[in-house]
């Protein structure tokens, strides 16, 4: 057993205070937040920024609880009475269950959420998944239970927090031996005793970094396993014009949370039988890769993927059919886009540019969807309180004529 000092170490004493600041300050947002009407500007921010926080909290806890049971706290001072050493030992232990709790409760209702269904960006950078196999506590009952524990354990959090602070401050300024500047950084917590340096920071960061890994890690790894597969159009048609992917770009664009957004697939197959004078045969059809679709955040990248809008796994390709064109003028004309995307099936205007320049066409075209019909969306924001209903698609396709 390590030897017991009579301060706690530096490390301790961080995460002490570090995790105390962070867990009021949670509070204090979390009700802020949750108080915000929808589509209030920066709630998206402040909802993500949140999750951040406290899953930051859980696992600096995991750091925290390794860190201790390497390195015992000092014992309590010989003036407390076996009463207070148990009720200290008590609201020691519900700080514990509080530290894992709270993050816990909050990370499963953002899981099992259907009014917040959207997925976890840690620090807009770091995809985190929901908690794994809770599928079945998808409902308006259970997601309310965990949203209640979850909320109800601030108040839990404040009573122990009183009582803590009470016998901190007692035995500080009533007893022989003051706790409070035990806990204190070495300026304003000096003891007659130096405090020994602690051992096993690796071992307890590297506890915490080990659980991160595995739980941000598994997605990502399992993801490389499933194999996306490739966009392939099959065309009842032969096409006579072949697509130059490399310079040609299907690109989205839309409005969230007041902010313009933009995004692009990678992965698309086009075929395309296009004739100016034989526009009522011209047609072309587009099979995209749902699942290749990057935009401007990491966090409407995973959105996009997710069960409520495109629903990658379910869905792995989204359907174009371009019909019914005619000319407008010179180079213009206008067509209709009949988009197949989660079995959903919807008809806009499709208008484009053409030039053809010996054996090379350059077409820049345009049409705009409404994410209501096509159920895009819809269980977290039906209203279009944070992303509007107008999606703009732009399509840049360069061709060249097959002989
Ligand atoms: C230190 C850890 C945490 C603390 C102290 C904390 C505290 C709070 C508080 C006080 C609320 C307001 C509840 C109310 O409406 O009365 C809240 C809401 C919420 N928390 Fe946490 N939280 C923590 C961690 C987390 C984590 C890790 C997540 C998810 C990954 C999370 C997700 C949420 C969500 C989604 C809400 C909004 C509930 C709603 O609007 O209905 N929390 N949190």
């Amino acid at each position: 057993m390590a030897a017991r000092s009579e301060r706690y170490t530096t490390v301790a004493i961080t995460l002490h205070w570090v995790i105390a600041a962070a867990i009021i300050g949670m509070i204090f947002g979390g009700w802020y937040m949750s108080d915000l009407s929808d589509g209030a500007p920066g709630q998206y921010f402040l909802y993500q920024t949140h999750k951040s926080i406290g899953i930051t909290v859980l696992l600096l806890t995991v750091a925290r609880i390794a860190w201790r049971v390497m390195n015992p706290p000092p014992t309590l001072p010989e003036d407390m009475t076996g009463l207070e050493k148990t009720a200290s030992h008590f609201v020691h232990l519900g700080f514990y269950g509080i530290m894992i709790a709270l993050p816990l409760t909050g990370w499963l209702y953002s899981s099992v959420s259907i009014k917040l269904d959207v997925p976890t960006v840690l620090y807009g950078m770091i995809s985190w998944p929901d908690v794994p196999f809770v599928e079945g506590l998808k409902t308006e009952t259970a997601s309310g239970i965990v949203n209640f524990i979850h909320s109800k354990l601030a108040w839990v959090t404040f009573g122990l927090l009183a009582l803590h602070v009470a016998g901190a401050l007692k035995h500080e300024f009533s007893a022989e031996e003051g706790v409070l500047k035990r806990m204190l950084p070495g300026l304003f917590g000096k003891t007659e005793k130096p405090k020994a340096p602690g051992r096993g920071a690796l071992t307890a960061f590297g506890a915490a970094l080990g659980v991160f890994a595995l739980i941000a890690g598994t997605p990502v790894i399992v993801g490389a396993f499933s194999g996306a597969g490739k966009a392939s159009t099959q065309a009842n048609f032969t096409p006579n014009w072949a697509v130059d992917y490399g310079a040609s770009s299907i690109t989205f664009s839309g409005i969230h949370d007041g902010n313009a957004f933009t995004g692009s697939f990678s992965d698309w197959d086009a075929a395309i039988d296009f004739n100016p004078d034989a526009l009522e045969r011209s047609r072309a059809k587009i099979t995209v890769n749902t699942g290749s679709a990057t935009a401007s955040q990491k966090l409407y990248t995973d959105s996009l993927k997710s069960p409520e809008w495109f629903n990658t796994g379910a869905f792995p390709t989204a359907d174009v059919e371009i019909s019914e064109i005619s000319s407008v003028d010179n180079n213009g004309y206008t067509a209709t886009a009949n988009l197949t995307l989660k079995g959903i099936s919807v008809s806009t205007v499709f208008q484009f540019n053409l030039t053809i320049e010996g054996d090379t066409a350059t077409m820049t075209g345009q049409t705009v969807f409404q994410r209501q019909p096509l159920d895009l969306g819809q269980a977290s924001d039906p209203g279009a309180d944070w992303v509007d209903e107008d999606i703009a698609v732009d399509v840049i396709v360069k061709a060249s004529r097959i002989k």
